[in-house]
């Protein structure tokens, strides 16, 4: 990656992260402990991407307001760290390590895992509620609303993880693979350029163009994920390697080789940004985020 990329980059994740702490609950009350257990997991880092590419797609769509779309930003990434809480979890897929530390259930227990995989899950529409302000564009607002409590459901991200869960240990179809990964994996990354577009005012026909771009794009984005989990480190990740064959998991390079994996993420990246460019809209550092993100190495 290019040196100029990579600094726009983390300056953009150095301001999500102010963003994320202004929204993060205070560790007061008899309810600390899970508080300390959502900040724990939320604070560990992370590549913070489906914000980023909610705030960029908001841009791409002539977003300017502030007050809307941060909200939405740190709830988005607080409903995906709750997935991750969960993900993690001895019933799932049972690790001990999540942005470079050990997992929520380690640190505080699993019955406090669950309850800040809850609470970060209801209080991301807490969060979310903050940018309804009373007039006519809370319309838009409504709107984003829906779609942050569809993607990551049962017809989203929950649908694709109770697939995964179900295709332990045996064989499944190309067909099954590519529902969970499209819904495990590519419904958040949905989730978070549809609100950006819905609240820059984006017509129904452009949200369909973004949902495909998103679509294909969380599809390079998990098919990068079992390419990583087979030939990357745990210090590079900050997250244990090997995991998938350990739960003898289906993933995409279990099933097509690496090969044909490496060559899906280019293929699907490709079909990205054939999308995006179909918008005829400009934002220079999203596409090249898009284009970053299949050859991401954590
Ligand atoms: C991990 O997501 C889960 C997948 C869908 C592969 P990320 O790779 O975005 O994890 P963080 O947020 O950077 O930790
Ligand atoms: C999980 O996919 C996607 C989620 C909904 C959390 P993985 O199980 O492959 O994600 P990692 O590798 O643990 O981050
Ligand atoms: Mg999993
Ligand atoms: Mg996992
Ligand atoms: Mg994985």
């Amino acid at each position: 990656m290019n040196e100029s990329l990579k600094k726009t980059i983390q300056k953009k994740t150095d301001d999500i992260e102010t963003i994320l702490d202004r929204f993060l609950p205070e560790e007061v009350g008899y309810q600390k402990t899970v508080i300390s257990a959502m900040n724990y997991t939320m604070k560990a880092g992370g590549k913070r991407i489906r914000p980023m590419l909610m705030d960029e797609t908001y841009r791409l769509f002539g977003g300017e307001n502030r007050e809307k779309i941060e909200p939405f930003m740190a709830a988005i990434e607080m409903i995906h760290t709750y997935s991750l809480i969960h993900d993690d979890l001895p019933a799932l897929d049972n690790d001990d390590y999540r942005r470079g530390r050990k997992t929520a259930h380690v640190v505080y227990g699993e019955a406090m895992a669950i309850l800040a995989g809850d609470s970060l899950l209801t209080y991301a529409f807490e969060t979310a509620s903050k940018a309804f302000c009373g007039t006519q564009e809370d319309i838009r607002t409504a709107r984003a609303f829906q779609i942050l409590a569809s993607k990551p459901g049962i017809y989203g991200m929950i649908g694709g993880q109770t697939a995964d869960v179900e295709a332990e240990h045996r064989e499944i179809s190309l067909e099954e693979l590519l529902y969970i990964h499209k819904n495990k994996t590519s419904a958040l990354i949905e989730c978070a350029m549809m609100i950006g577009a819905v609240l820059a005012g984006a017509s129904e026909e452009e949200l369909k163009v973004v949902e495909t771009v998103a679509e294909k794009t969380g599809l390079a984005f998990q098919i990068q994920d079992d390419i990583l989990d087979r030939t990357s480190t745990r210090e590079v990740l900050g997250k244990p390697v090997g995991s998938d064959e350990k739960n003898e998991k289906n993933t995409y390079v279990s099933m097509k080789g690496m090969e044909q994996a490496k060559q899906d993420v280019v293929r699907y990246t490709r079909e990205a940004i054939a999308a995006f460019d179909s918008l005829g809209r400009e934002n220079a550092f999203l596409r090249k985020l898009l284009l970053y993100l299949s050859g991401r190495t954590n």
